[in-house]
């Protein structure tokens, strides 16, 4: 299929609100949805979102576009790619057509064959007596290992190997999809004789593996190497079976590892995640930061668990996040915590999880000024000012040190902050225009059965908005200007953006549009003959000065005898 039909299939089977949704927390607000802006950071939603249009624009950024420009720009992803995505996810057969169609065909292959994988090892397992066993061991029910598609990979050395070049796969896409490595003797599988534990981007699609040794052999875990769709320290664990809770209960539990997120699941807690066993990054919290705003990081008790939950809250408040800890007691995790005393007292110690201040006093060893120190510090990363400020009285009712006092301290901490902070970065110069010219592109946009009539009156050639310009050759040009994709068409940025903010917020009462019309043009008219009068006073060209007065006294007369 060629890929304009294609962005029009695509469009009829993926409703934009539905897929944005995923990334981004929208509510309804009169026909559009609003949320807060993927694209930078902003505490007041102006991130729209147009079902009837099927666009999305921020009044804050600038950024703005179609359900494939919002993959392109949220996912960094080069439009063949997106596309591809979004074909898939349609079910539609794409062709590529582009230059990096090699690529976007090997990451295709290298997708198709994680998928591949998959289904084998779950197979496996139902062959594995001793791997069902260990399963069945560790409490996994059947429908949970189902639904975490947990398998697991046979001993000996080319068992998953065999299978896809017996479906056809090169070795290459095989080693590129990180399920098999390159040794002296040739190509042998990555996983051999481990429980396998898919892992699965925000839309189910299997991106990588871990593995666990079924004994106490080491490593205990290995998991895939990074691939073309698989980065390990922006991938959490359980996000797709979680969302959807996460979601409608506003809140998302951070474990440790991936026995955590499947026990909680099967014991009824469902809003769960997990890193691939690195430190938590910012690039897992943006993935985050689109379903909810609360975390409650629920780490083992011990040692390492209290230090990565302590290294983790400078950087959940720069995140804007608001955190609480919790840490399971005599050094259970939340799968042994879980299994040993069961959902309801797990449930009460959520509620009562430490708040950061609390959880930073309690955790602190040494003098409670360290604490204090300590505690001011991660105050100030606090991205949400409002948040901050209850800290600080918190941590003054704590402390009774009085408030005064701790924000003059505060405020030198946030001092030496502030000296090595950079400026808000992504937003996007937006030029000012020619406003006249917007409105009629406006008003095109809004009625494209007035685009012959707007079109035959303008001077495409002496537009003095570059951007509305090149938007009015596209429309003039365009097969179907009602359709955005065939105007859209290869166009830049700042018409991308232009086009859609003007969908979205058109800047005119459309009931009065041929008024308006109207008065652009007038008001294009006037502006033009100012321009050539003032030339004429420039060169002193008394004729052409008084021709041109002449002129402008009848347009005014006209527009007056119009209005009667
Ligand atoms: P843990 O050692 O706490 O394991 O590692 P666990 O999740 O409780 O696993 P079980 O209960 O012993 O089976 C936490 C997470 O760190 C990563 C894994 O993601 C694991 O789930 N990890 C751990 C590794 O990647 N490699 C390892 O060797 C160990
Ligand atoms: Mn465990």
């Amino acid at each position: 299929m060629k890929s304009d039909r294609v962005l029009e299939e695509i469009k009829d089977r993926i409703d934009i609100v539905d897929f944005i949704s995923d990334y981004v927390q929208l509510r309804k607000s009169g026909q559009n949805w609003k949320g807060l802006c993927p694209f930078h950071s902003e505490k007041t939603p102006s991130f729209m979102v147009s079902p009837s249009k099927q666009i999305f624009h921020c009044f804050g950024c600038g950024a703005g576009g179609d359900v494939i420009g919002f993959l392109v720009q949220y996912e960094h992803l080069p439009f063949p790619e997106a596309l591809q995505m979004l074909a898939r996810k349609a079910g539609i057969q794409l062709q590529a057509v582009t230059s990096d169609r090699k690529r976007v065909e090997k990451d295709e292959q290298v997708r198709k064959a994680l998928g591949d994988a998959a289904e084998f090892y779950v197979r496996k397992l139902k062959d594995s007596r001793s791997a069902a066993e260990y399963v069945r061991k560790r409490g996994i029910s059947g429908e949970t290992a189902e639904l975490f598609r947990i398998g697991y990979a046979p001993a000996g050395w080319h068992n998953l190997l065999q299978y896809l070049k017996g479906r056809g796969y090169h070795d290459t896409v095989v080693r590129d999809a990180g399920l098999a490595v390159s040794g002296e003797k040739g190509m042998y599988d990555m996983f051999r004789d481990r429980i396998i534990f898919p892992i699965m981007g925000i839309q189910g699609s299997v991106t990588a593996f871990g593995g666990r040794a079924m004994d106490s052999s080491l490593p205990k875990y290995i998991n895939s190497p990074e691939t073309a769709v698989f980065k390990k320290s922006e991938t959490l664990y359980g996000l797709f079976t979680a969302k959807e809770a996460i979601r409608q209960q506003e809140r998302v539990l951070m474990v440790e590892g991936y026995m955590d997120v499947i026990i909680c699941h099967q014991y009824g807690v469902r809003n769960v995640v997990a890193p691939l066993g690195t430190s938590l990054t910012p690039g897992h919290l943006q993935k985050l930061r689109r379903l909810t705003k609360e975390v409650v990081v629920v780490f083992d008790g011990d040692a390492a668990g209290i230090a990565a939950a302590r290294r983790a809250l400078p950087l959940l408040g720069q995140n804007d996040f608001h955190a609480r800890i919790l840490l399971l007691p005599d050094g259970d995790d939340p799968d042994s915590y879980l299994r040993k005393h069961g959902s309801g007292p797990f449930n009460s110690l959520l509620e009562k999880a430490q708040t950061v201040i609390d959880f930073l006093f309690r955790s602190t060893k040494g003098r409670k000024t360290d604490a204090v120190r300590e505690a001011l510090t991660v105050i100030a990363e606090m991205k949400d000012n409002l948040e901050a400020e209850q800290m600080l009285v918190e941590l003054s009712g704590r402390t009774r040190i009085q408030e005064s006092t701790l924000r003059a301290e505060f405020q030198k901490v946030k001092g030496r902050k502030s000296g090595e902070q950079v400026t808000s970065a992504g937003r996007r110069p937006v030029t000012a225009g020619n406003a006249e010219e917007r409105l009629l592109l406006s008003a095109v946009i809004a009625f494209p059965g007035k685009a012959d009539a707007v079109l035959a009156r303008i001077d495409l050639n002496a537009m003095r908005d570059p951007a509305a310009g090149a938007l009015f050759q596209r429309i003039a040009g365009a097969s179907d200007r009602g359709n955005l994709a065939s105007v859209l068409e290869g166009a830049g940025e700042e018409e991308r953006l232009l086009f859609t903010r003007l969908s979205v917020d058109p800047g005119f009462d459309t009931a009065l549009v041929d008024r308006v019309i109207e008065d652009c043009f007038a008001k294009i008219e006037k502006k033009k003959l100012e321009e050539r009068l003032y030339q004429a006073r420039e060169a002193e060209d008394i004729h052409l000065i008084n021709a041109l007065l002449i002129e402008k006294k009848q347009s005014i007369k006209g527009k007056r005898h119009e209005r009667i």
